[in-house]
């Protein structure tokens, strides 16, 4: 049975990771923050992380589904050996007011160290939706992932636009990403009407 509550971490994410004012942060994303740029930054160049994997586990309440009908979005999940790609942004302190608004339904800032491709490396911050937030869903088959995402809608568009445009940017980069794909070639396959 799915849990149907929102969260808001907005206030924890403000109070517990404070930052300086003027200060320059990494930021790395690798779901709607890939390709829903909303934000001002100074830098951004793709960058991977070790150790975790994006799975699309965390319900979404506030921006691709409701509070009665939530959609699905991703978060990481621990997993030894794993290498999850993405974008880091490097960003002014100031743009965490926005970010952390965005980001309220579930996600904690977390320290994180980030990969780049000239083997350089930075530790920034990543938003993480852990599995004891109200709105997390869990595992379940990429089938009903894909089957849950094709009827999900809220404020911010279709719950099947933030897969697509995520697997397009993951095909674009030249990532691989088996989780995300198979649930793209299932969606394909569901008939909503
Ligand atoms: C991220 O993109 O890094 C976090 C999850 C999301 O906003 O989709």
């Amino acid at each position: 049975m799915p849990k149907l509550m929102s969260v808001n971490t907005f206030e924890h994410n403000q109070r517990q990771c404070q930052l300086t004012e003027g200060e320059e942060v990494w930021l790395f994303g690798y779901g709607s923050l890939i390709y829903l740029v909303d934000f001002p930054y100074i830098e951004s160049k793709t960058a991977s992380i070790r150790g975790w994997s994006r799975r699309f586990w965390q319900g979404s309440h506030d921006h691709r589904g409701t509070e009665s009908s939530p959609g699905r979005v991703v978060t990481l999940i621990e997993e030894a050996g794993a290498i999850c790609h993405g974008v880091a942004y490097k960003v002014e302190a100031s743009v965490f007011e926005w970010l952390d608004v965005r980001e309220k339904n579930g996600y904690l800032r977390l320290s994180i160290t980030m990969a780049f491709e000239d083997e350089t490396s930075e530790t920034g911050l990543v938003y993480i939706a852990t599995s004891d937030n109200d709105a997390y869903l869990g595992e379940a088959s990429e089938y009903d992932i894909a089957y849950q995402i094709a009827t999900a809608k809220g404020p911010s568009g279709t719950n099947s636009d933030y897969l697509l445009e995520l697997a397009d940017s993951l095909r674009n980069m030249g990532v691989e990403d088996e989780h995300i794909f198979t649930i793209e070639k299932y969606l394909h396959t569901i008939d909503t009407n």
